[in-house]
């Protein structure tokens, strides 16, 4: 990595590995996977994939394991429950274990994405090391499907569907269907995963920032960040770096990093990690904005909320 902190998604400098997955029968290439995050703690959290897909990722389920990845370029037929619909850049997957999911991609497609609780860069990474020292174990179908069981990838069989709007697939986040919207001084928050599908572990949210919109945290926050920006410039200091992060890039921040960010014009990025408990904290805010206002001007009180929801900010809003 050329940065401690930035990570350009189209650099392969930024990758930690890159592994290749291949149809099994035929040979040819289906999957281009650079692992850029790897999976940390005993929830195996913050493991990143960046893939060019060129085939299908056929039909499948998880034991445990659950994956949130943003279509990003090209097009993605999504088959759960014997429905598929077509997604297409902007659109996001959100699949939890014991769900069957196919994904046929008609054309080389960006398909990047976080899971937890399931280690696939490992996985990822087993699989480029055996093709290297051992490919005959991998040869022919059944050998492919076995290595993937292994894996907790259970290999279903091909599905049978019917074509509907994506409307009518609930594993399927459009841009304009957030969960919940939340207005703030410089800043709309919009929803796209929640905790209670997240095994309570994160939730998604997009940050639409207004220029200047502004965000120091605390000095001795705990938590791992990853932002994914898809939309304009965002400066960050980092534990005395600057740098500009834009459309394409994580910025991964480790705990106990002193961080802060800015965005430089209109800006959007997401909160990758999703450790904050931004619904229960917006959703209390606003209750108590709207209730008993004269609380907010109560600092013991507003630093408990934060607290009980883990939230590091220590002040926000629009800074020129
Ligand atoms: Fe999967």
């Amino acid at each position: 990595m050329k940065h401690k902190y930035l990570i350009n998604l189209l650099d392969p400098a930024d990758y930690l590995s890159v592994s290749q997955m291949f149809n099994p029968e035929t040979g040819a290439l289906e999957e281009d996977q650079r692992i850029i995050s790897l999976p940390e703690g005993p929830h195996l959290m913050f493991d990143f994939v960046d893939t060019i897909m060129y085939g299908t990722a056929r039909y499948h389920e998880h034991s445990v394991g659950w994956e949130t990845f943003f279509i990003t370029t090209g097009c993605c037929d999504l088959t759960v429950r014997g429905k598929t619909c077509r997604l297409v850049p902007g659109d996001i997957i959100h699949v939890q274990p014991w769900m069957g999911h196919q994904m046929s991609f008609p054309e080389p497609t960006v398909y990047r994405g976080i899971f937890h609780d399931i280690n696939m860069s490992g996985t990822l990474k087993n699989l480029a090391y055996i093709r290297e020292v051992n490919p005959k174990q991998l040869e022919g179908l059944a050998s492919f499907q076995r290595y993937l069981l292994r894996a907790d990838n259970i290999i279903r069989e091909t599905p049978v569907s019917v074509r509907v709007d994506k409307s009518e697939v609930p594993e399927v986040r459009t841009p304009d269907r957030p969960l919940g919207v939340y207005e703030l001084e410089g800043v709309t928050m919009k929803q796209y995963t929640g905790r209670w599908e997240n095994n309570g572990l994160t939730e998604l949210w997009k940050a639409e920032m207004e220029d200047g919109f502004t965000v120091e945290f605390f000095e001795d926050n705990p938590n791992t960040d990853i932002f994914y920006i898809i939309d304009g410039e965002v400066r960050f200091k980092v534990a005395g770096e600057e740098f500009t992060a834009t459309h394409d890039c994580l910025v991964k921040i480790p705990p106990y990093a002193p961080r802060s960010f800015t965005a430089k014009g209109k800006a959007i990025m997401f909160d990758l990690a999703g450790l904050t408990h931004w619904l229960d904290l917006l959703e209390d805010y606003t209750s108590i904005k709207t209730n008993d206002p004269a609380r907010l001007e109560d600092k013991d009180a507003m630093a408990a909320l934060k607290e009980k929801y883990n939230c590091q900010v220590a002040s926000f809003g629009i800074m020129k």
